[in-house]
């Protein structure tokens, strides 16, 4: 059994809430997905992929090989094709007569807002590349993006795909150390940033994290990176490096608008995405092109249902997250789809942000976070009662579990009481969803991801890989290759291996732990490694705890994530200081400054979405005799449960030290 499994909603409760939804016989008709799809890819599942792949997606050259697993764990689909993803995401849309078509519908916090259509997207990703090539940038040279959501942030994505140069995207509430060393991994030529972007009602700076990341530093290799390619967003102040740094409209808008895209293999890196793993350094996800292409837009096809045409399509991620390229860029792009992109926060300058602009823009296809349900349950039903919704007809929901209250509540206040909603499971590793009900066909289940998509081979197992009857529960697995797999860790073909090829022979190990219900139904109960799930988003224990004994006043520290009820887990970090700071922090005033400073020193270290909840000052942590922390009894600890079976510690009577040192108040993050 998954040892964190104690932080999931039992199945029991989830079960006894259970109604199925099915859908409508109208939505059901009009499907572009019925249930044919699944017999279609049961009947022939290779078949099935190379059919999508040319249904899908233009090849230049067309391949004749769907799947090489000769080299597995290293898949290769469709190998002997060429083509170019960002001409298939905007390009041929031109040339098929659809440049008038709004690609996006931009929306910047303050209110300023922006239509590009494909034909302006078209020129205006020309441009970029142009810009890139003319900064040096040529096919295969790494650009890492570190942006707020702006058009630009597409565009550069894009502009990228045009050159066939792997982007690397990093989130933009990295601190400048996370950027750093994400872009000396990925050996990043030029940074693509912008003066800052809005949020929150203010203008923010990212360019200072940047000029930080790529300063030299003693005892590291000079950084790789030429040029830094600065978007005018806010009309802050910057530090400018003459020859290195460059202005957006400087050398993008002097380019020209005709870009002829570089012809890649099917098999050529499209972009590298860094995630946390179970050791505190983040993995580098590397994405090729035709099979990521192929399952990003059949799964954006039929899990949303989309029809171009009519539908105006809102994913609320960043893309500096999987579910930003797959679901913001790639994924609809292919589709032609027409896009709503926000770049702020869903209550600045109100809570009703959001429905004001799903009102706004009738928004028809709406994808987001639990957490964000969640926060918008606890606002009140009112806010979103006061904007015109009914143009939605399907609600997404992807990053973590979704609890059935949350999923009734978005049922019924967001989507009406009518739009399906589809829970879709999938991973940065996966590069598209896997898992997902299908809206015309599943009757929809309140917390439950439910099956895997036609052409997909999921399973839950227990700790000797057997299948787990209905009713059992144990370990998600992905027993056949995906076009969209993974095809490796950036410079590290070991660790991929160990880490997702080791657990099972033959099987890719999820991270995941999961129950299957009476009907055979996947239910997913959280990760079962060293990685948090906090606000959907994924933060490695060991990173944080690295992050804390890099401070001076902390000899040991142990980081949990523990149920939260908003934010599904939140960061909980147990702390030994070293002699007299452990005195210091004795009083009330004393502890509240040390849990300070060691906020803001993770903030500094990965970035303030890392920032612990809560720390706790201890004096011994819970270990085996072989020196392991048992992060369970320190769960059990920061759930406020009974501490559970701590037989197995080296000296038992740690747990009774830590309650008692627990016992006065601790301060704690908003
Ligand atoms: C979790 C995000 C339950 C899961 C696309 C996974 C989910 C991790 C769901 C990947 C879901 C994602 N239900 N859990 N529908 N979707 N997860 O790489 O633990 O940021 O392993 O990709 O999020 O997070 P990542």
């Amino acid at each position: 059994m998954p040892d964190n499994e104690t932080t999931a909603p039992s199945l029991e409760n989830l079960l006894h809430e259970t109604r199925a939804f099915p859908p409508s016989t109208e939505f059901a008709a009009q499907a572009n997905a019925q249930a044919s799809l699944y017999e279609e890819a049961d009947a022939d599942r290779l078949g099935f992929w190379a059919d999508r792949a040319r249904e899908l997606v233009t090849w230049k050259s067309p391949f004749t090989q769907t799947l090489d697993w000769s080299d597995a764990p290293v898949a290769r689909w469709f190998a002997d094709g060429t083509l170019n993803a960002a001409y298939n995401a905007v390009d041929r849309h031109v040339d098929a007569g659809l440049g008038d078509r709004v690609a996006i519908h931009f929306e910047g916090e303050p209110g300023d807002t922006r239509t590009v259509t494909y034909a302006d997207l078209q020129r205006e990703v020309s441009r970029a590349a142009n810009a890139l090539a003319s900064l040096g940038v040529t096919k295969g040279d790494r650009v890492v993006i570190y942006l707020p959501m702006l058009v630009e942030s597409v565009v550069a994505m894009l502009a990228c795909a045009g050159l066939g140069a792997p982007h690397s995207v990093v989130f933009g509430g990295f601190s400048a150390d996370a950027l750093r060393s994400r872009i000396a991994d990925a050996g990043a030529k030029v940074v693509i940033t912008a003066d800052g972007g809005y949020r929150r009602g203010a203008a923010s700076a990212l360019k200072p994290a940047v000029d930080e990341a790529v300063a030299p530093k003693e005892g590291e290799p000079a950084t790789t990176v030429e040029h830094i390619l600065v978007v005018r967003r806010t009309e802050q102040d910057v530090a400018w490096t003459e020859g290195r740094d460059v202005w957006w409209h400087d050398v993008v808008d002097a380019a020209s608008d005709v870009h002829e895209p570089e012809w890649v293999d099917a098999e050529h890196p499209l972009f590298i995405l860094y995630t946390s793993g179970t050791t505190g350094k983040p993995k580098g996800i590397l994405h090729t092109t035709g099979g990521y292409l192929t399952q990003a837009a059949y799964t954006h096809r039929n899990v949303f249902d989309l029809k171009a045409e009519s539908d105006v399509y809102w994913c609320t991620a960043d893309i500096g997250w999987v579910t930003g390229h797959t679901y913001i860029v790639y994924g609809p792009m292919l589709n032609g789809a027409t896009q709503v992109l926000y770049e702020g926060t869903p209550d600045t300058p109100h809570k009703g942000r959001w429905w004001e602009l799903v009102e706004k823009y009738k928004v028809s296809l709406f994808y987001t976070a639990p957490t964000a349900i969640r926060a918008c349950m606890k606002w009140g039903e009112d806010i979103p009662a006061g904007f015109d919704l009914s143009s939605l007809r399907l609600l997404g929901s992807v990053g973590e579990p979704i609890n059935p209250e949350a999923w009734m509540w978005y049922r019924r206040v967001i989507g009406g009481d009518t739009a399906p909603i589809v829970d879709t499971w999938w991973q940065t590793e996966t590069g598209a969803i896997m898992i997902s009900p299908l809206p015309g066909v599943t009757a929809t289940k309140p917390g439950s991801a439910q099956v895997a998509l036609p052409g997909i081979a999921a399973d839950v197992v227990d700790d000797e890989a057997h299948s787990v009857p209905d009713g059992g529960g144990g370990y998600l697995v992905l027993s056949e290759p995906w076009p969209s797999m993974l095809r490796g860790i950036w410079g590290d073909l070991q660790r991929f291996k160990d880490t997702y090829w080791s657990r099972f022979e033959g099987l890719y190990f999820a991270g995941d732990g999961a129950k299957k219900d009476e009907d055979g139904d996947i239910w997913l109960l959280g990760r079962v490694d060293d990685v948090m799930n906090v606000s959907g988003h994924r933060l490695s224990t060991t990173e944080i705890e690295s992050a804390l004994v890099s401070h001076d006043v902390v000899a040991e520290a142990a980081v949990v994530g523990a149920a939260d009820e908003l934010s599904g887990q939140a960061v909980v970090a147990f702390v030994i200081l070293r002699g007299e700071h452990a005195d210091d922090a004795a009083t009330d005033e004393g502890s509240a400054r040390v849990e300070k400073a060691l906020r803001d020193h993770v903030a500094t270290q990965i970035g303030p979405i890392a920032k612990p909840k809560k720390i706790l000052v201890v004096p011994e942590l819970p270990k085996t005799r072989s020196g392991k922390i048992m992060r369970r009894l320190l769960r059990d600890v920061a759930e406020n449960r009974t501490v559970g079976d701590a037989t197995t510690l080296a000296d038992s009577s740690v747990m009774d030290l830590i309650a008692a040192g627990l016992s006065k108040p601790s301060a704690s993050e908003d």
